[in-house]
């Protein structure tokens, strides 16, 4: 019996395969969204029914208050200082593992989370998986001060990029103007094909005005895509000697 929906039904299953990696005196990171909801659900499940002893740290307030009220305990990551393993999810998964992350707006702590992990493992339904990231629109996380002029500079660098691209939005939630955790906005940038992730990443992180973007590009070793029957594909990153 299940009143979840195909694509819920594969996040679950996602998060469950990823929350059978967990074991017990591990420090872990949790991820933000959707399917981060599950992998928290189950998590909560599994510490109750085992006893697990965590030190868990979220990538976002959303994720810290949801922990919270299945009763985990949440600390903040400098507490912890360094964790084994972060479980997140993502917007867009291209073959290398590379990744888009940020619809959700969590993008800065989930980067920050992820870079202090040693493994990050990601969780998402078959949707997510892409030949090359740039359907789904680029987050790019930035400073009040000086909006249009970054705005400016994003859009040379698009261009010097041989980037198509629409008009940059200024995300909104509720007819305001969103507000990320750290106090800052979101442009999203809609590009169709972005041919060259790193020199993009490259190009925005030396724009003054961007505090960080929606492209994790090494960072995630594994993906454990879903499906509504309840299998789970494992997509690795081959990793060079
Ligand atoms: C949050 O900022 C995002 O990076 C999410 O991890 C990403 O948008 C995936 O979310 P869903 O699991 O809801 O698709």
């Amino acid at each position: 019996m299940s009143e979840l929906s195909p694509a819920d039904l594969a996040k679950d299953a996602s998060a469950r395969a990823a929350v059978a990696l967990v074991q017990d005196g591990m420090r872990l990171g949790l991820g933000t969204g959707s399917t981060a909801v599950f992998m928290v659900e189950r998590l909560a499940e599994r510490v109750r029914a085992e006893g697990l002893r965590l030190r868990l740290a979220a990538t976002s307030r959303a994720t810290a208050d949801h922990a919270g009220r299945l009763g985990l305990k949440v600390e903040e990551l400098d507490e912890i200082g360094w964790l084994d393993l972060t479980i997140d999810g993502a917007d867009e998964i291209d073959p290398d593992l590379n990744l888009i992350k940020g619809g959700g707006g969590a993008l800065l702590r989930e980067k920050i989370t992820a870079a202090a992990s040693d493994r990050m493992v990601v969780i998402a339904d078959p949707g997510k998986v892409v030949e090359t990231l740039g359907a789904f629109h680029l987050p790019v996380e930035v400073i009040g001060f000086g909006l249009e002029t970054t705005r400016i500079h994003i859009q040379r660098l698009l261009d010097a990029q041989g980037l198509s691209h629409r008009p940059m939005l200024l995300r909104q939630r509720d007819d305001k103007v969103f507000c990320t955790d750290e106090g800052h906005v979101i442009l999203d940038l809609s590009l169709e094909n972005i041919h060259d992730p790193a020199r993009l990443a490259a190009g925005l992180a030396a724009i003054p005005g961007v505090v960080e973007h929606g492209l994790f590009l090494g960072m995630a070793e594994l993906a454990l895509i879903g499906s509504p029957d309840g299998s789970v594909i494992e997509l690795r990153r081959e990793v060079s000697e």
